[in-house]
């Protein structure tokens, strides 16, 4: 794994002069951050080296290079689920080349279903700490001490600096946020009324099919990581009667322009 990581930064490396600060994993809701980027390179997911290959037909994924303010960031446009069949080691792959492109501050972005009665659809949570309800952990096998620790602390997975920063961007543009704790399940089925009922038993605000195994990663390799969540759908007996892709989607949409705002704000000042 460390050769392979390092074959791909090489790669990289040679074809572009660039070392971000920032990574950014755009989920559904943040697709339309490119545009808030000053873009100097792109380089599509097939064409990069040990990149997992997608099997979805269609499906676009690439590293976004550029600027944000005098930032430099790289971006994934396009990320890579469990659910899909990637195995964990592929899911987080390009963590893993972030950190060694010069990484130093990951911030991840989801859809999720909210089981907290304040949210709303639309909601903006910033996740404060996760549950990992996976069936299979991103650092199971021999650990490489290049990367990390064998055993990994994780009583702040997420920075309570960046956090702190963005509750302050937030009140200054009048964004509303919560925060939040996000669970994370497989997927690809949305839950059962049961199962939402569960997710709040245990503990959690909210929940969806990514970003835990990208933060374990990424603190495994101590980047400070924000994460932050739409909430798309309400796990109630209401709601989850017309949950759908579409829908959740359509509701990432309405609060992207906000979320937008709130991480190149982030990022500006970070
Ligand atoms: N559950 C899981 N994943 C999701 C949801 C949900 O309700 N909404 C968006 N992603």
């Amino acid at each position: 794994m460390w050769d392979k990581v390092q074959e791909t930064v090489s790669y990289i490396k040679n074809k572009i002069n660039f070392s971000p600060e920032f990574g950014v994993i755009l989920g559904s809701g943040l697709g339309g951050f490119t545009d808030d980027i000053i873009i100097e390179y792109t380089l599509p997911y097939q064409e990069i080296p040990n990149f997992p290959i997608s099997t979805v037909e269609g499906h676009k994924g690439a590293l976004v290079f550029g600027t944000i303010g005098s930032k430099k960031i790289v971006a994934m446009q396009g990320r890579f689920h469990f659910y899909e069949g990637y195995s964990m080691k592929e899911v987080t792959f390009p963590v893993r080349v972030m950190k060694y492109l010069g990484v130093e501050k990951l911030i991840v972005s989801n859809a999720s279903g909210g089981v907290n009665p304040r949210y709303k659809v639309g909601s903006i949570v910033i996740i404060k700490d996760h549950i990992n309800f996976m069936p299979e952990h991103p650092l199971r096998g021999k650990n490489d001490e290049r990367f990390g620790p064998r055993f990994v602390n994780m009583s702040q997975p997420y920075s309570v600096e960046m956090i702190c920063k963005a509750k302050e961007i937030a009140q200054e543009l009048s964004i509303e946020v919560h925060d939040g704790v996000y669970l994370g399940l497989q997927g690809p089925t949305f839950e059962t009324l049961s199962e939402y009922r569960m997710v709040k038993i245990l503990g959690a605000d909210c929940v969806g099919m990514s970003t835990v195994p990208e933060v374990i990663v990424a603190r495994h390799m101590d980047l400070e990581t924000f994460g932050v969540s739409i909430i798309t759908d309400i796990g109630d007996e209401a709601s989850i009667l017309t949950i759908s892709h579409d829908e959740v989607l359509e509701a990432a949409k309405k609060a992207e322009p906000q979320l937008r705002r709130l991480i190149k704000e982030l990022i500006v000042r970070g």
